[in-house]
């Protein structure tokens, strides 16, 4: 197949929009990272999506939709539910909700479960592209499985060449790590931390759980190991390169190959993170990285930094 680069002019958000309609993939850029979409409606379309990721089937999908009206279309929303979504949304935060049954989300989009996490993406072209469509767009990062985020249109190329429908060019994204997901079908849990830093949710809602992994049926697959991973080895918190490393840097580090912020910049380090992992990984030396604060978007950083250092089976 041919993948067609689009621009994002209200022309090509048209044609993305007509695509999703025939049941097609298009990658998207949100503010967070560049999503995979298609109508999540759409089974056969649904589909499509794990098999150009190669993603394991029981991983569900996040709903993109336009705002919260047409969110609520999809989910129960409790009152403590809409004052959050209220607050955050448009924004970098995905909550997971009690399904509506009947509302016609696609089974393979919650993977089964009588949840569903729903996202209003606070990025430009992503809202126009979801207005046009008119309908909720299941959406997950735009890589191949395991691999590494994208935040730039050439990373999706560089994954999905020729496995998508077409790709819509918005730039780098913003924030440059993915939502923050909160799940609130029950006590508030933190399921994934991301572009929404936990303690901003804290002052508006009190203390949050954290959610746990369940081996068998995660609750949020993103909570996997080796989630994020590029091909080459990663070592954290280290405070200098050893010969045949490269080095990533976080604030005054003048030996740093790449430096995720010179000037120690958390929310800069985001937007930063997996375009710097993707051109290390390019480049297939042992990656050593520096300390990163642990707080704000930092949380969210090293999670990611910790899934990609994180053994995995294709390395026995
Ligand atoms: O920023 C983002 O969230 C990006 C952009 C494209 O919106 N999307 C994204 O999607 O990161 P994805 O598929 O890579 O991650 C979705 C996460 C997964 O960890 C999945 O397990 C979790 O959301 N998830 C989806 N539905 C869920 C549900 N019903 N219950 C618990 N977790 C759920
Ligand atoms: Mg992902």
């Amino acid at each position: 197949m041919e993948t067609r680069l689009l621009d994002s002019d209200s022309d090509s958000l048209a044609t993305a929009a007509q695509i999703l309609r025939d049941g097609g993939l298009v990658a998207l850029p949100t503010e967070t990272v560049y999503g995979l979409g298609a109508d999540a409606r759409n089974d056969t379309a649904v589909a499509r999506i794990y098999e150009a990721k190669g993603r394991p089937s029981f991983n569900p999908l996040i709903a993109h939709v336009p705002d919260l009206a047409t969110a609520r279309r999809f989910a129960e929303f409790s009152p403590a539910a809409l004052e959050i979504a209220k607050h955050f949304w448009p924004g970098p935060l995905t909550l997971v909700l009690p399904l509506k049954r009947n509302a016609g989300i696609s089974p393979l989009v919650t993977a089964g479960l009588d949840s569903l996490a729903l996202r209003v993406p606070a990025g430009v072209v992503a809202n126009k592209l979801l207005t046009e469509f008119d309908g909720p767009v299941a959406a997950p990062s735009a890589n191949p499985s395991g691999r590494i985020s994208p935040t730039t249109a050439q990373h999706v190329l560089a994954g999905l060449e020729g496995k998508i429908d077409a790709i819509i060019d918005g730039g780098a994204c913003m924030v440059g790590v993915e939502s923050t997901i909160l799940d609130l079908t029950g006590q508030p849990a933190l399921l994934r931390e991301g572009g929404l830093p936990r303690e901003v949710i804290e002052n508006l809602i009190g203390t949050v759980a954290t959610g746990v992994e369940n081996s068998t049926t995660p609750k949020s697959p993103g909570q996997l190991l080796s989630h994020y991973a590029p091909k080459a080895a990663l070592r954290l918190n280290a405070y200098e390169a050893y010969d045949g490393e490269l080095y990533l840097g976080f604030g005054t580090c003048p030996q740093a190959h790449l430096n995720l912020s010179a000037k120690g910049d958390l929310v800069e380090a985001a937007a930063n993170l997996f375009k710097a992992m993707h051109e290390l990984d390019r480049l297939g030396s042992p990656i050593a990285v520096a300390p990163v604060p642990d707080t704000g978007l930092g949380r969210a950083i090293n999670d990611r930094l910790r899934r990609a250092a994180a053994p995995r089976d294709d390395q026995a």
